[in-house]
C-alpha cells in the first residue's frame, strides 16, 4: 500500500516511516525538506524491499499535490506549523492560516479530485485552545475534514494527540531529563502517536465500503498510565509524594535524584472511544521512563543514537 506522508520529513512522519515499511507498505514522503528517513533507495526497491519514496514539494503547491495524489491508497496529513512555532513565535499568523488550514484544503480537495476515500488528519488537542493561533487553525482543519466526509464520502480519521515531541528532538528539548521532567506532567511518546496513526490506516483500509455514518471518526490519543482514576481523584490522600510512592515505590529515590516531582499529578485524558475504535494500546508510560532512567541515566537511552 502506498500511504502518502505530507510533512512525512518531521518528527511523526519519521517514526512513521519505520513502522510502515515495518509492514511491508511505501510510505511516500511529500515535504519541502528531506532527511536521512527519506533518502533515495533505489538499491533497496530493486531487491524487492519496501523502502520510501521522496517527493521534494508543498502542500501550497496545488498542481503538484494533483500529480502526487495520482497512484495513493491512504493519505495521512501532517504538514503543520504547530504550538512550539506558536510558542516561540517562529511563525506569524499569515504562515499559520497558509499551511494548516490553506494546506489542509489543498490536500483534501486535490484527494477528493483523484478519487482516494481514506484520510488520517493529525490535529490536536489544541482545538480546545480555538483563541490560539495554531488551535484556531486545528479547529479550522478539522471543519475541512469534516465538510469533505460528507461532502465526497471519504472515510476520514481525525486524531487528536496532546504534545509528543520526542526526547531526541534536540531543537527542543537540549537533553533526556529535560523531556522526562515534561513528560512527567502527563504525556504520550511518539511511538505511540504512531501506533494510533498506524491503526487508523487499518481501520480505513479494512472498512472500504466507508463508516456507517458519513462523519470523520475524531479520537484523543494519550499515553499510557499506571494511575487508576481513583489514585488521579485521590492525589496525595496520604501526603505529598504518596500516590508516586504507590505505584513506583522502587523508583523513588531515583525520581528525587533526577529531579522529577512525585507530588506532581499528570493529567490524563479519556481515550476510552480510541482504544475501543482503533484498538489503540498505548504502551510508554512513567514506568517505561522510569526504568530507562534507571538503565540509562539522566542522558537516557538516546544518547549516541535515535530510536
Ligand atoms: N509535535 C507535537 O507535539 C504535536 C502534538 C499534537 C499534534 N501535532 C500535529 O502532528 C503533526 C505532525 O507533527 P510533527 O511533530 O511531526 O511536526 P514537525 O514540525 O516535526 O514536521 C512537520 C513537517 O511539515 C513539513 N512542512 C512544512 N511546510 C510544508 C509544506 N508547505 N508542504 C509540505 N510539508 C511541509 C516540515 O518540513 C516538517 O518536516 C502536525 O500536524 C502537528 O500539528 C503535533
Amino acid at each position: 500500500m502506498r500511504v502518502l506522508l505530507t510533512g512525512g520529513a518531521g518528527d511523526l512522519g519519521q517514526f512513521l516511516c519505520r513502522s510502515l515499511t515495518g509492514m511491508g507498505h511505501t510510505p511516500v514522503v511529500f515535504d519541502v525538506r528531506k532527511t536521512g528517513e527519506a533518502s533515495d533507495t533505489a538499491a533497496m526497491r530493486a531487491l524487492g524491499v519496501p523502502s520510501i519514496e521522496f517527493i521534494e514539494g508543498s502542500v501550497l503547491h496545488r498542481e503538484q499535490l494533483n500529480t502526487v495524489l495520482k497512484d495513493i491508497d491512504v493519505v495521512v496529513h501532517l504538514a503543520a506549523w504547530h504550538g512550539i512555532h506558536e510558542a516561540r513565535k517562529e511563525r506569524d499568523v499569515y504562515e499559520f492560516w497558509d499551511l494548516n488550514v490553506g494546506g489542509t484544503f489543498n490536500v483534501f480537495q486535490a484527494a477528493a479530485e483523484n478519487g482516494i476515500k481514506n484520510i488520517v488528519f493529525v490535529s490536536s488537542t489544541s482545538v480546545s485552545e480555538r483563541f490560539g493561533i495554531y488551535g484556531h487553525t486545528k479547529v479550522l482543519g478539522e471543519e475541512i475534514a469534516n465538510v469533505y466526509a460528507f461532502r465526497h464520502g471519504m472515510n476520514v480519521i481525525i486524531l487528536r494527540p496532546r504534545a509528543f515531541i520526542p526526547p531526541w528532538n534536540q531543537e527542543v528539548y537540549s537533553n533526556f531529563i529535560e523531556w522526562a521532567r515534561w513528560f512527567a506532567q502527563g504525556g504520550v511518546h511518539i511511538s505511540d502517536v504512531a501506533q494510533s496513526v498506524v491503526k487508523s490506516i487499518e481501520l480505513l483500509v479494512s472498512t472500504a465500503d466507508g463508516f456507517e455514518e458519513p462523519a470523520p471518526l475524531c479520537l484523543p490519543v494519550d499515553g499510557a498510565y499506571e494511575y487508576s482514576d481513583e489514585d488521579l481523584a485521590n492525589w496525595d490522600a496520604e501526603g505529598r509524594g504518596s500516590t508516586f510512592r504507590k505505584r513506583y515505590a522502587q523508583f523513588y529515590d531515583l525520581a528525587l535524584e533526577m529531579g522529577l516531582n512525585p507530588a506532581l499529578k499528570p493529567t490524563k485524558l479519556d481515550i476510552s472511544k480510541t482504544t475501543k475504535v482503533l484498538r489503540y494500546r498505548p504502551l510508554y508510560s512513567m514506568k517505561t521512563l522510569l526504568m530507562e532512567l534507571r538503565q540509562y541515566g539522566a542522558s537516557g537511552p538516546y544518547a549516541d543514537r535515535k530510536p
